[in-house]
């Protein structure tokens, strides 16, 4: 085996990775007739060109309506609004996950409760959330996180036996589907986002689902400035605010969503090429299939570093910097346990609905998966051609046959540091993936 790349040797690969996000010449029309029409906002809500998009979504998802709005931090807190969380209210959160899915609950004057998370899935875990609902507890969001779904059936059955409204974080889940139900239309309310990184995007942007005529009128309440829906048959009036979102980002959309299933089957036939490569190799544990999953969908490719316990190994992070000097983009912090995370600034003081601050919090998986365990790979990789794939598990080979060496040379590594700093950098710039 040749010098591993973080050590001096030769990288496995110089090439980029596909670029994304994709766009086509029909995007581009798409956009010009927009600009053209001068019709830029979002506003009146829905706009035509709104409802024809959220139709298609809503169709794609089973659900039976969508709605648009400006990201996938607000349609959090508009869910939450529409669901009726007041302040002091307790909601049920994932500890592993983007921390917007917590800070979303504060901003609505909620107590975020962290449940650890499932070691096989890295998804909420059904039983951590019964052990986690009080007599406050009113809603729970799971997250469908980078290639899985939490356990719907046990989860909702769960919900409606202790009355709590099921928010789908559904951020990583476009065109996913649970046991043929779209992502976003098995609890109450779905919210995905649109930001840069995700399966489909707008830029920034986000979207909300449901089959409720009565949550789809408070949604458009909500993020229309307090205005009536337009149909109004429950007429529930909301602290609304303007968390519309503009006819351009809509006029992207269009060609996002015709894209996501070709481009959804290609991640999959290429995650799979992938696992045929690497799964038995030292330190590398797959998470197991998800049978449930009918329509699988992936925002990152995740597997978990376990390394022999009796024999020498180094730390996940420098195994993941190893991988990344070898030219395969991947990290292993891309998430912290929110509760520890230096962006989740939630104390009594700056937080009134909260009784103490997060530091007696513990949620072991989620620990192990953000410090110890996750490997990160971007869906952008799995885009390319089935070389790209060799390339990824030709890089991941050589690192995992050289732990010894790795482990060996940690302390003395001049580079190391240097890479680590530059991985915390990229990370930074990021974060919000
Ligand atoms: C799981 C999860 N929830 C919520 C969000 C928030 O979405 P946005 O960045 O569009 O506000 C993100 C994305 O960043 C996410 O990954």
């Amino acid at each position: 085996m040749s010098e591993l790349a973080i050590l001096g040797g030769e990288p496995v690969r110089r090439k980029p990775f596909p670029a994304w996000p994709q766009y086509s010449g029909s995007d581009l029309e798409r956009l010009r007739r927009t600009v053209e029409s001068r019709r830029w906002g979002g506003f009146p809500y829905p706009t035509p060109l709104a409802q024809d998009f959220c139709a298609r979504f809503a169709e794609m998802h089973g659900a039976r309506y969508a709605l648009p709005v400006a990201n996938g931090t607000v349609s959090l807190t508009a869910a939450l609004m529409a669901a009726g969380v007041r302040f002091g209210d307790e909601v049920i959160v994932p500890a592993y996950t983007w921390d917007g899915t917590a800070t979303a609950v504060l901003a609505m004057g909620g107590v975020p409760v962290f449940a650890d998370v499932d070691p096989d899935t890295y998804c909420l875990d059904v039983e951590s959330v019964r052990r986690a609902i009080t007599e406050k507890t009113k809603a729970v969001i799971p997250v469908h996180l980078a290639m899985r779904f939490a356990d719907m059936d046990r989860l909702m059955e769960l919900a409606r036996a202790r009355g709590l409204i099921v928010i789908e974080d559904c951020a990583h889940a476009h065109g996913g589907a649970w046991k043929g139900r779209g992502a976003g239309s098995i609890g109450g309310i779905g919210s995905f986002s649109l930001q840069e990184s995700k399966l489909m995007t707008s830029g920034e942007g986000g979207l909300l689902t449901t089959n409720s005529l009565e949550y789809y009128e408070a949604l458009q309440t909500i993020i229309n400035c307090g205005r009536a829906s337009l149909t109004d048959q429950f007429g529930r009036r909301f602290l609304g605010l303007n968390y519309r979102m503009t006819d351009l980002q809509v006029a992207l959309l269009f060609g996002q969503l015709e894209r996501l299933p070709e481009l959804r089957e290609r991640r999959a036939r290429n995650a799979a090429l992938l696992e045929s490569l690497i799964g038995g190799l030292p330190a590398v544990s797959l998470l197991p299939p998800q049978p449930e999953m009918t329509s699988p969908t992936m925002y990152c490719y995740v597997f978990r570093y376990r390394p022999e316990p009796d024999r020498p190994a180094p730390h996940r992070d420098l195994f993941v910097a190893a991988i990344e000097a070898e030219g395969i983009p991947c990290d292993g912090r891309f998430y912290e346990a929110v509760y520890r995370s230096d962006l989740f600034y939630a104390t009594p003081d700056n937080c009134a609905q909260l009784r103490e601050d997060y530091s007696r919090c513990h949620c072991p998986v989620a620990e192990r998966a953000a410090y110890e365990e996750a490997v990160w790979l971007f869906q952008f990789c799995f885009l390319g051609s089935e070389e790209d794939i060799r390339d990824i598990a030709r890089a991941i080979e050589k690192v995992a046959t050289q732990l010894g060496r790795l482990a060996a040379a940690d302390p003395s590594l001049a580079g190391v540091k240097a890479m680590g700093r530059a991985q915390r950098a990229r990370h930074e710039r990021n974060r919000n993936y």
